[in-house]
């Protein structure tokens, strides 16, 4: 039930904060991760020639991010796939492949069919899944379980976040098992996250008025970042796109050059992330084109960062965690812009049109 929310999408935003915590609960102890029941042995993992990440949708978005953080912190090859392409494209799938495949539902149709292909050839399958009883969690070789509740809107949300925090866990885990030094700040930091998810909300919520502003009268938008900060603009311009029906493009900053700046003109709302300290001066450079051509900015960034607010309309600051841990945190903003901007509209926000919760025909 509703509990007196509008929407479910609402409800179901508001619950990220407690469902980190139920997806964290007892699987950190002290600075280790327990995850012990998966059964996984460092000789299994040692074998690996390389991981597969697989889903459709939101749950894919989750999989770039977690590309990232395996490839940076376990050194493994890793290719992320959506699922409809995977099983029709003679996947290099072997039993020297994790295939890890990422649903809310369990039940999506082509992510079941990676999954079933992926075990035909022989590779062991590890689900990251929000429904303990699904098809996908049934016939997957070991189960990760976002532990976020029921998701009914249509447009995913608490399940993404918690999906990110199961490569997060999985990821330092694998790490443990190999014997590979992991970031000690990561696991204190994901311990932080619950708190400052509900600091994020209630930030974006004091300010959803002026942020939603720009959209009005607007059929498009963009949404730019580097590295880790591109994956979730994509996350966040499909949130958008879903609900409000607003044309939404995610761009890897560093690509606008390439074309997209083509089509940025004066006070067209264009949401910048810029969190990732590595690549930051770089993604300011990018705003300052975006600025250049009279788009209006409101850029995302880390608490302390005076300088991004000289060159853009309105900041919205994140506190302060490693740059690897943001993406729990930034598209927590794109999705309150993405509801209300919807309700603005008087858009069917829970039952967008032509969309289903779960997808489980062809
Ligand atoms: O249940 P699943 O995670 O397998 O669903 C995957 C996609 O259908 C889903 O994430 C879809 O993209 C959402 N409507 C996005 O908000």
């Amino acid at each position: 039930e509703k509990e007196g929310y509008p929407h479910f999408m609402l409800k179901e935003i508001l619950e990220q904060p407690t469902a980190l915590r139920n997806t964290l609960k007892d699987r950190i102890q002290g600075d280790r991760v327990n995850l012990d029941y998966l059964n996984i042995t460092p000789e299994y993992l040692k074998g690996l020639r390389s991981i597969s990440i697989v889903a459709c949708g939101t749950a894919y978005h989750a999989g770039l991010i977690g590309k990232e953080l395996i490839e940076g912190l376990l050194r493994i090859p890793v290719e992320v796939s959506v699922a409809s392409e995977f099983r029709y494209r003679n996947p290099l799938v072997d039993e020297k492949t994790l295939v890890i495949v990422v649903s809310q539902s369990g039940e999506t149709a082509d992510t079941l069919a990676a999954l079933r292909e992926s075990k035909r050839r022989g590779a062991k399958v590890l689900a990251i899944t929000n429904v303990k009883g699904s098809s996908v969690a049934r016939e997957a070789d070991f189960m990760f379980h976002t532990v976020a509740g029921p998701e009914i809107a249509v447009a995913s949300t608490k399940a993404y976040t918690t999906q990110l925090l199961g490569f997060y866990l999985l990821t330092l885990y694998f790490g443990q098992l190999l014997g590979k030094e992991m970031p000690k700040e990561l696991y204190s930091g994901l311990k932080e996250l619950p708190v400052l998810a509900q600091k994020v909300i209630n930030e974006t919520e004091k300010r959803i008025e002026s942020l939603i502003k720009p959209f009005e009268g607007w059929g498009d938008c963009f949404f730019i970042g580097r590295s880790l900060d591109w994956h979730v603009a994509e996350e966040g311009a499909l949130k958008l796109k879903e609900i409000s029906y607003i044309h939404a493009e995610a761009y890897a900053a560093g690509e606008l050059k390439h074309g997209t700046l083509a089509l940025i003109e004066k006070d067209i709302p264009v949401i910048a992330l810029a969190t990732q300290l590595d690549v930051y001066e770089k993604t300011i450079s990018n705003i300052k084109e975006v600025k250049a051509r009279e788009g209006y900015v409101i850029a995302l960034v880390q608490e302390g960062d005076t300088e991004t607010a000289k060159s853009v309309d309105q900041v919205l600051e994140i506190p302060k965690v490693p740059s690897l841990l943001t993406p729990i945190l930034t598209v927590l903003p794109l999705q309150l812009i993405s509801y209300h901007v919807a309700v603005a509209r008087g858009c069917d926000v829970d039952k967008p049109r032509n969309l289903a919760k779960s997808v489980t025909v062809e």
